[in-house]
């Protein structure tokens, strides 16, 4: 039997921030609003010209997390890339960051296109290859680049201000030790496809369409905030008490929550569900903002630096956004 221990993990993030005062000069909108609402403070975008891109900002992850594994670029033998934001319709970064990285020869690449529980389903796919002793070292990411695609005027002020650019990557290990992701539920709700979305391009708005009405608003993120809120409040738990349960174990035996940084107030506000003093629920919004699929591999290598994790915690990882999809991870570190 084997188990998948996270051995490494890495993230970067584009130089340049831009906060909520930089934001209310091109749009109607103000530092209390923002932070009132959501706790973010600032976020990074990617510059024309800085050499960020999905896959670059991946690959820099990547190998902070390899290198913190104690492997090379050659001991990874599968890559799983959590992105809605891929530098390409297609193909997706996953192969992208293939050759970039200088892969060994022809190791598969999978793309994840599950929004904020991306991370947490590319997570459970690598997990699921490791279990059956297929593959040994998988390179799990997740990355986003929203900056260029958002509508940065007051008409799309309710999503823009939320959403960052950032990568962050872990690489999972196979190991015969009792530690490691113990579980992983996911879950997703089909009906609600249309409270968070974007429409174009894809192959129902193909790009002639799309060229022939330029005041088409269809390629910019649409989404239902309250409703997203209502649901999300409810399925974080509900996904967290399920993994727990399969584990034996209850929100007492959590030392550290990770949950996808969609909303400070979602957070807390799970958090006391749970019964968590604040200080096992770990949060970075403030400087990052949304960044969908990376807002995980971020958190963990930050928290990690930041000494949080110790060896024997009990490290709960947690997401809920488009799709509508949502899951959680268990992992005993
Ligand atoms: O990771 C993906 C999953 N996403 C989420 O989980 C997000 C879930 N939803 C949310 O976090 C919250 O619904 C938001 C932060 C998006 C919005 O907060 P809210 O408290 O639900 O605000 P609201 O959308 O109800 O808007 C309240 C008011 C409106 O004005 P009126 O109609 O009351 O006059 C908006 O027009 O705030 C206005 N508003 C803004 N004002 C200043 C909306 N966006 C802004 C803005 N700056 N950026």
């Amino acid at each position: 039997m084997y188990n998948s221990k996270i051995a490494g993990t890495g993230h970067f993030v584009p130089e340049n921030v831009v906060t909520n005062d930089d934001l209310s000069k091109i749009m109607d909108t103000n530092d209390e609003w923002i932070q009132e609402r959501t706790g973010i403070k600032e976020r990074r975008h990617v510059v024309e010209g800085d050499g960020n891109t999905n896959s670059s900002m991946a690959v820099k992850a990547s190998k902070i997390a390899i290198k913190k594994a104690g492997l090379v670029v050659d001991d990874i033998e599968f890559i799983v890339y959590a992105t809605i934001s891929s530098d390409l319709f297609f193909p997706g970064s996953s192969a992208l960051v293939q050759e970039q990285l200088g892969c060994k020869e022809n190791i598969a690449a999978l793309e994840v296109r599950n929004a904020c529980s991306g991370f947490i389903y590319a997570l459970s796919v690598a997990d699921q290859f490791i279990k059956t002793g297929m593959y040994k070292n998988v390179l799990v990411i997740g990355a986003e680049v929203h900056s260029t695609g958002i509508d940065l005027t007051t008409r799309g002020r309710d999503v823009s201000v939320l959403f960052g650019d950032g990568a962050g990557a872990v690489v999972l290990s196979q190991t015969t030790e009792e530690r490691g992701i113990l579980s992983t539920h996911l879950h997703a709700e089909g009906k609600h496809a249309k409270e968070l979305y974007v429409e174009a391009p894809s192959s129902t708005k193909w790009v002639p369409k799309l060229l022939a009405d330029t005041d088409d608003l269809s390629y910019y993120p649409y989404m239902n905030g309250r409703e997203v809120f209502k649901h999300a409040v409810t399925r974080f738990p509900e996904v967290i008490i399920e993994g727990l349960e399969a584990n034996n174990m209850t929100s007492n035996d959590i030392d550290l929550f990770i949950p996808h940084q969609a909303n400070l107030r979602i957070s807390q506000f799970v958090g006391k569900r749970l019964g968590l003093p604040e200080e096992k629920v770990f949060n970075n919004i403030q400087k990052y903002g949304n960044t969908t699929a990376a807002t995980l591999p971020i958190a963990l290598d930050e928290a990690l630096e930041e000494g949080k994790i110790k060896e024997g915690d009990t490290v709960v990882l947690a997401a809920f956004g488009a799709g509508f999809t949502w899951a959680s991870a268990i992992i005993k570190w």
